[in-house]
């Protein structure tokens, strides 16, 4: 993936509580083009899996438990500088600290039930979204 892709999901809160639909027309209003799109439902092993970068942090284990507790929506997205530009329209991790307008701080319950993930690297776009999509889904 080349520095014009980035991977999301639509965290089980902000699915669970209706907010799908706004969420992707505020993704695509930004100016990124759904290149895939589905929705699943995480076992906590899975989580882990996805989470292993973050297995020494003391959250890991309630955010694979989270993760895991619901349906989420898992897209790959594409937009130039499209990481970098991700990050700015969901906000910063803690809603608390998120900007006006941000997808976080519209949708966002708590630190764990932020409402989005967004890719924090290139190389990490590209294995996240490798992760949920096989070569044939990204079109
Ligand atoms: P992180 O990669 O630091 O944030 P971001 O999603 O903005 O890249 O953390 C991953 C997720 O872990 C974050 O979206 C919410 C959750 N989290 C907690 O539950 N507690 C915490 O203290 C932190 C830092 C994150």
């Amino acid at each position: 993936m080349a520095n014009n892709k980035t991977f999301t999901m639509i965290k089980p809160d902000a699915f669970a509580d209706g907010h799908t639909g706004a969420i992707l027309k505020m993704i695509e209003e930004a100016g990124f083009k759904i290149k895939a799109i589905k929705t699943v439902k995480l076992s906590a092993e899975d989580a882990g899996k996805f989470y292993a970068v973050h297995s020494a942090r003391p959250f890991y284990g309630e955010l694979c438990a989270y993760m895991s507790k619901g349906p989420i929506v898992a897209a790959i997205l594409e937009k130039d500088n499209a990481v970098a530009d991700f990050r700015t329209l969901i906000g910063a991790t803690n809603p608390a600290d998120a900007a006006e307008g941000t997808i976080r701080k519209l949708f966002a319950k708590s630190l764990e039930a932020n409402a989005v993930h967004g890719s924090d690297s290139d190389e990490n776009a590209a294995i996240e979204g490798s992760f949920y999509f096989s070569e044939l889904e990204k079109i």
